[in-house]
């Protein structure tokens, strides 16, 4: 592969269908990049055979190893680093990260969230939309900042709640966006159309109108 191919570190919790959907989609030559490290906190986990199927190197480095969390954000940032990723993807990973860690890779940190942020951030997002009736509900992907769940949004997909849904099956419907949508958002930022700066998120040369609530529809090309 030529070294100019965006370098992709994933970092990972559990099943990693994400993961899945960003292998697949450079495999089918949808997304012009390449996975450098698929780093996990957790031992055992599917995603990490997802990864190893694929013939991506994984690393695996859990809280439990280190006295805390500001030696487990070293130890990550130091394997991080030595890999050179010009974006580090979190696709279910369940860990929060500080703003030292955040700071030290600015603007290069995605994350994709189940929910339309900045409804629910955090976690039961699927229930929640449910208990409080919601016709519609979607996908977030957004730069990671400090605060959880909380930074700018690149872009979103909406799905339509209908009365038979339940968290199963918005779960999947969920799952289905997702997969669709960071692979897209991903190669936007490696055909250098997407671009992350402290002004602003900018695709194609337009400025997104405001940061935290512009919704992008997934263009058919
Ligand atoms: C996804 O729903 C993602 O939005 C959330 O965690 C889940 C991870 O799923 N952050 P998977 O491990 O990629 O299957």
């Amino acid at each position: 592969m030529p070294s100019t191919l965006l370098r992709l570190a994933i970092l990972i919790s559990g099943n990693g269908s994400n993961l899945q959907a960003i292998i697949d989609a450079i495999a089918e030559g949808r997304l012009q990049a390449q996975i450098v490290v698929v780093v996990s906190n957790k031992e055992h986990v599917y995603g990490l055979e997802r990864a190893q199927r694929a013939g991506i190197a994984t690393v695996v480095i859990s809280q439990h190893q280190f006295k805390d969390h500001l030696e487990y954000e070293h130890a990550l940032q130091t394997c991080l680093d030595s890999y050179q990723p010009d974006l580090i993807i979190l696709a279910g990973f369940m860990r929060i990260l500080s703003k030292a860690f955040v700071d030290h890779y600015p603007l290069r940190i995605l994350n994709i969230h189940p929910s339309l942020l900045p409804k629910y951030p955090g976690l039961k997002t699927h229930q929640r939309a449910l208990a409080a009736k919601d016709t519609v509900h979607g996908v977030s992907i957004h730069i990671v900042t400090a605060e959880l769940d909380s930074g700018p949004i690149i872009a979103q997909m909406t799905t339509a709640i209908v009365s038979e849904d339940n968290e199963h099956t918005l779960e999947n419907k969920i799952h289905t966006l997702e997969h669709q949508l960071y692979p897209k958002v991903i190669q936007w930022y490696a055909q250098g159309r997407l671009q992350l700066t402290t002004t602003g998120i900018f695709l194609d040369g337009k400025k997104l109108p405001k940061i935290g609530i512009q919704v992008l529809e997934v263009r058919k090309e």
